[in-house]
């Protein structure tokens, strides 16, 4: 499908997705920059396009290169559990500190987190409760923008290619019953929903059922409900995550990432 041109900024470029991201994006025409923290890995194993820019994303201070004059921005973060890498860390704060490095730029996002993310699971450090809090400063940023929650990688049989979206986040049983998903369609919705308007304030679970996949995301899109503007939450999300109940950090990088992105004459 022919879209538009853009410079498309992939965060976690190295990763299971991001590397298919990367892919895609460059499959599309787009000139695809990646943020990677071990340049001489990521030339192992990225295409000779991307251009490889050093960064971490818990570090502020290395990102300005990587979000300079960017289109699009596609978040594929995942933290890996060691001493350095949590998920507050990472999945959360990691998108907190892009979100304020783009400053007055206004790229449209492409965040993907994961199913089931509003069950208020502990496990993993509550991996999932911060890939909540990451989602709510996506929408509270104003960047246009498409959340992607993929069911299980991989884990699909070989017929099950029949995307199918969802709303109201309610398979969270934290197993693959919840819905599967092959990687490299995770990768070509992402990239899709940049160039696709009716993408724009989606969110939804991402999942594949027996069948072939679609040629044209569009209508998958366009049937799904908007979030409400101004809500933290997806539309149809579980209100259980009170906000007054947030921790103060949380509530200050809301207000950060808000203060950020709206100001600055435009
Ligand atoms: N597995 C599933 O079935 C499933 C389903 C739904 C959602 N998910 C979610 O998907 C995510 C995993 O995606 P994936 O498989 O693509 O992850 P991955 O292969 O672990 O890749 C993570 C990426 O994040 C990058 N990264 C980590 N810390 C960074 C930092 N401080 N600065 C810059 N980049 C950093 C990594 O870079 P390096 O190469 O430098 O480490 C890597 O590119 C997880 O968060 C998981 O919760 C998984």
């Amino acid at each position: 499908m022919a879209t538009t041109p853009m410079t498309v900024l992939v965060v976690g470029a190295t990763g299971s997705i991001g590397r298919l991201v990367v892919a895609e994006s460059i499959a599309r025409g787009h000139i695809t920059r990646a943020l990677v923290r071990d340049a001489s890995k990521a030339r192992r194993s990225l295409p000779n396009e991307a251009q490889i820019t050093v960064g971490d994303v818990t570090r502020p201070d290395t990102l300005a290169q990587a979000v300079a004059d960017v289109d699009a921005v596609v978040l594929t973060l995942g933290s890996d559990g060691s001493a350095h890498s949590s998920p507050e860390s990472v999945d959360y704060a990691g998108i907190r500190n892009v979100l304020v490095a783009l400053g007055t730029e206004k790229p449209r996002i492409a965040l993907m987190t994961a199913i089931g993310l509003t069950s208020r699971s502990s496990v993993y450090d509550h991996l999932l409760d911060w890939k909540r809090r990451s989602e709510r400063l996506v929408r509270a940023s104003g960047l246009p923008y498409t959340i992607v929650r993929p069911g299980w990688f991989d884990m699909n049989g070989p017929d099950e290619h029949g995307l199918v979206f969802l709303q109201g986040d309610t398979r969270r049983s934290g197993s693959p019953a919840d819905g599967v998903i092959a990687r490299r369609q995770i990768a070509q919705v992402l990239v899709d929903a940049l160039t696709t308007p009716e993408a724009a304030n989606r969110t939804f679970e991402l999942i594949a059922e027996s069948g072939s996949a679609p040629t044209d995301l569009a209508p998958l899109f366009g049937a799904l409900r908007q979030d409400t503007p101004g809500s933290l939450d997806a539309v149809a999300d579980e209100a259980n995550m009170p906000l007054e109940q947030e921790p103060r950090h949380v509530r200050e990088d809301l207000a950060a990432v808000t203060a950020s992105t709206r100001t600055t004459g435009t």
